[in-house]
């Protein structure tokens, strides 16, 4: 019987990769960017099974152009790029990446925070452009995590991570989410709503999906909520912060810094104006960029894939009404 073909839309940690080459006809796109739209829609009419990566939009146009398509791979927890709707439409179940990349995401707030807390950009900065000719007493002077009120925006798994990070800061911890009503008592944090959240955190960090209801969650009207001395870090999509109103809002002082993985538009060109700020800190989407952990999607994902081709239940389904 042939093997199923598979088309892999970015290079992926081999060990994805290795696995669907056992099974499977696999091709990859080699290019360091995304795979252009056309190109994609040309190369799923004749394939079975789609590895697909948040760069890649899945509509139902591509759907319509793949015939054969059998399962959706996304090798991200985030499937926004999907759409779920469209492939449970066809039956075509769809897959992600939760839990093997909540420490590694919490791990990555954490340091955001801490580096804008502690200005460290502007710090490592300042060193290299020879600027560092003594040790001041005012130099570069930050704010205190430890002791301090951190408010977490969506309490799933990688919101409770970053609270258990907090602990050992003896941080008081604020959260707010929809949908996560009780949390473990272990994690010592508190529930509020989200106006109380903004107005009493030292520290605001977002780990919503995006979807419809989060889509610029923070705007003007909340920024302006918030402590003049707060700090906003963004470990969840670059959509969920309105980018405009986060300019004005670091421009004017309305809050005192943000650090951010994701950002609207993506990639954010290099002539931003967020890039023209001091008090801006962005990174490259890389909260769970470590070799294990990306590792470790790339492998789940390879599993959700293979396991959809058999016609069998994906261990991480995102639409499981259309599992057998
Ligand atoms: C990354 O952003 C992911 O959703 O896995």
């Amino acid at each position: 019987m042939a093997k199923p073909s598979v088309y892999v839309t970015r290079q992926v940690p081999q060990a994805g990769i290795d696995m669907l080459r056992d099974v499977c006809e696999v091709a990859v796109w080699e290019g360091e960017l995304p795979v252009p739209r056309e190109i994609l829609m040309e190369k799923v009419s004749d394939t079975d099974g789609l590895y697909c990566l948040l760069t890649e939009r899945i509509d139902a146009e591509l759907l319509d152009a793949a015939p054969r398509l059998r399962v959706v791979s996304n090798m991200a927890v985030g499937y926004n790029n999907i759409d779920v709707e469209a492939c449970t439409a066809r039956g075509i179940p769809v897959g992600n990446t939760p839990g093997v990349l909540t420490g590694t995401t919490a791990d990555c707030a954490f340091a955001l925070l801490m580096a804008a807390a502690r200005r460290i950009v502007e710090g490592a900065d300042y060193v290299r452009a020879g600027k560092w000719k003594t040790w001041g007493p005012m130099l570069l002077m930050g704010s205190d995590v430890h002791g301090a009120t951190l408010g977490i925006v969506g309490f799933g798994r990688i919101g409770q991570a970053v609270a258990r990070r907090a602990q050992g800061f003896a941080m008081r911890v604020l959260y707010h989410d929809t949908y996560v009503t009780e949390a473990d008592p272990a994690l010592g944090a508190t529930q509020v709503d989200l106006d109380t959240l903004l107005a009493e955190s030292d520290f605001v960090s977002l780990h919503v999906p995006l979807t419809e209801e989060t889509y610029h969650l923070i705007g003007q009207e909340e920024l302006r909520q918030c402590k003049p001395t707060a700090v906003l870090v963004n470990t969840s999509r670059g959509e969920v912060v309105d980018a405009d109103a986060l300019y004005q809002a670091l421009h004017e002082g309305q809050i005192a810094y943000a650090a951010l993985d994701v950002t609207e538009p993506e990639p954010l060109p290099a002539d931003h104006r967020l890039l023209t700020l001091p008090n801006c800190i962005v990174v490259p989407h890389i909260a769970s960029a470590s070799v294990a952990t990306r590792t470790k999607m790339a492998v789940m994902a390879a599993e959700n894939l293979l396991v959809g081709l058999k016609g069998e239940r994906l261990p991480n389904c995102v639409n499981p009404e259309v599992q057998p």
